[in-house]
């Protein structure tokens, strides 16, 4: 453990025992997307949002602080972390370091068991797990919304991570960003979908959804059109869950996700997460449907295809996913539970 990369920042010493926590934490889906910021450095952003939590793909994260240690160290999947990923880590740790008085730094070990930063929200539930993590390897013991507040910080949509089942991320009115924090409008059991994830491309993106999030804001001339479509599409999403009706809730979420992806190409230069085989996968879910199957996709930053349907045509699904050309792998998910402390 002692090669993993340290942060050049001291930490030292305030006198505290210290402690640890393991805590799983799965990605979300949205339904309704997060695209574009108020507020660059506390990720506040211009509109609502909505998601469902994605098990049983899931990030497990250990945050022990340690009396003594100087430095943070993360290790990612078995491996030290970049320098970029620490300082972001090392960052958000501050913030719980500060609430609780300490100044010790901390090992960080976290585990994604689903490819990490292709676009299939791992930084969401990362830094879910990591914030529910720093909380209680503190002692802070924070409600869940105070937690959501945190996460936002670390990464935007890890806020709605906190919440199992379907969640809302409130846009809020405040400055400080402590009303912009995920609430949950209902639980994995009160409509049990089921979600296949069509891996296109396992690897990393050309570029961080924050980069281009922030180019589509600052170039895209059918940006103000966005903001008014999700504006338009929260409270019919809100309505289809309610009333647990797929076909309303999967129409607008595919047009949600076309309309996102509409945004990003009017940037300049252009933002391009699609591949031949996310255009062949999305053209199959299509066909599904002209043939009688109730389903939909949506696809976040990435070239990934996620296809929403009923557990009882999930089998069918599947299959017909993993025959597209361009689709590397697919994977069978369904709507998760909230983040929670393992140890
Ligand atoms: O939270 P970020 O910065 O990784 O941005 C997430 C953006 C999308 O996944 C494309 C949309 C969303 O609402 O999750």
């Amino acid at each position: 453990m002692n090669n993993g990369l340290k942060t050049e920042r001291m930490v030292t010493l305030a006198g505290s025992e210290g402690g640890s926590a393991t805590v799983l934490a799965h990605p979300n889906i949205a339904l309704v997307k997060y695209w574009g910021k108020r507020d660059k450095a506390l990720n506040l952003p211009m509109t609502g949002s909505i998601s469902l939590t994605l098990a049983p793909m899931n990030t497990r994260t250990t945050v022990r602080f340690e009396p003594g240690r100087e430095a943070d160290e993360v290790w990612l999947n078995g491996a030290p972390a970049d320098v970029k990923t620490l300082a972001g880590v090392s960052r958000h740790l501050d913030r719980f370091r500060a609430r609780a008085g300490v100044r010790m730094g901390a090992l960080v070990e976290t585990v994604n068991d689903f490819p990490t930063a292709a676009g299939l929200a791992s930084s969401a539930s990362g830094y879910a797990a990591l914030s529910m993590a720093a909380s209680e390897a503190l002692g802070l013991r924070l409600s869940r919304q105070a937690l959501s507040v945190l996460a936002r910080q670390g990464s935007g949509s890890a806020c709605r991570s906190l919440h199992g089942g379907f969640v809302e991320w409130q846009e809020g009115t405040l400055s400080d960003g402590s009303d912009s924090c995920a609430i949950p409008l209902a639980p994995a059991n009160f409509w049990p979908l089921a979600v296949v994830v069509a891996v296109v491309e396992a690897g990393p993106k050309p570029i961080s959804s924050r980069e281009a999030m922030q180019r589509t804001v600052d170039t895209s001339p059918f940006f103000p059109a966005w903001r008014q479509r999700v504006n338009e599409d929260l409270p019919v999403v809100r309505e289809a869950i309610a009333r647990r009706e797929l076909a309303l809730l999967g129409a607008v979420a595919e047009r949600n996700c076309l309309s996102m992806f509409a945004t990003m190409l009017g940037a300049a230069p252009p933002v391009q997460y699609w591949r031949p085989g996310s255009v062949a996968a999305m053209q199959r879910v299509q066909a599904l449907r002209q043939g009688g199957l109730n389903v939909w996709f949506t696809m976040d930053a990435g070239p990934n295809v996620k296809v929403i349907c009923e557990p009882s045509d999930a089998e069918s699904v599947c299959v017909a996913m993993a025959s597209v050309p361009g689709v590397a792998l697919v994977l069978n998910g369904r709507v998760g539970g909230p983040a929670e402390r393992l140890a």
